[in-house]
């Protein structure tokens, strides 16, 4: 089985030096990418920039901006049999990025932002007989958002957590199927939730 892992924050630059970007550290991408190994040995992990090690023995893929990640994540898709997004894609980016830097003086202290591409939207679209994972980080109405993002996006499985767990080694999810069942599970960690989603995605692709 050939599984597709995102991780990572995205960077979306103003200039050369800064960017926006958020809290992801990584550690559930990478921690999906070694329990994706331990089952298979085709494993791509397409991660932003983090602190963090592949795991052995993974093809590791590093990007930048959501649109390199957009980009490196279309060109594996018609491969893949499993795809798990845990990656946190920027959702907006500055319309422009200087190619020089913006002299504090000069700055307007206002940003202009524009969407970035909904990668898993996009592959929801595109999908034909891939598995598809994505995550919800929800601080309100968690289950009823991962629903509606599930559909929305075309997945087969939504892991659903608070924002809380974004730099910890644990996480507290909760898994929503396209079935309609509701699986919450106890406070794990990374490595033992990623083996529970590997589990399952590969049950459902079965
Ligand atoms: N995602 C993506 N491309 C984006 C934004 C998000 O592929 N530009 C993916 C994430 O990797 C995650 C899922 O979409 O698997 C949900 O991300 P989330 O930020 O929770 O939801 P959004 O779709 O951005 O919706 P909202 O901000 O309204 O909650």
């Amino acid at each position: 089985m050939n599984f597709l892992i995102t991780a990572g924050p995205t960077r979306e630059f103003l200039d050369p030096i800064r960017y926006i970007s958020n809290r992801s550290s990584g550690k559930m991408g990478h921690a999906l990418a070694m329990a994706a190994r331990e089952v298979s040995r085709r494993v791509t992990l397409v991660t932003g920039p983090t602190a963090l090690t592949p795991p052995r023995g993974v093809q590791c893929v590093a990007v930048t901006t959501a649109q390199d990640m957009a980009e490196a994540v279309f060109a594996r898709y018609e491969m893949a049999d499993v795809v798990i997004m845990a990656a946190a894609v920027c959702d907006f980016r500055p319309r422009t990025a200087a190619k020089r830097k913006i002299k504090k003086q000069r700055f307007s202290g206002r940003l202009d932002l524009v969407p970035t591409t909904d990668i898993l939207l996009e592959l929801g679209k595109r999908k034909r007989s891939q598995t598809l994972v994505g995550f919800a980080a929800e601080t309100d109405n968690l289950e009823r958002n991962a629903v509606a993002k599930m559909r929305r996006k075309h997945l087969d499985l939504i892991v659903a957590n608070d924002p809380s767990a974004f730099d910890g080694d644990t996480n507290t999810v909760t898994l929503v199927s396209l079935d309609g069942g509701i699986e919450r599970l106890p406070e794990m960690l990374k490595l033992e939730v990623a083996r529970e989603i590997v589990k399952r995605a590969i049950a459902i692709h079965a």
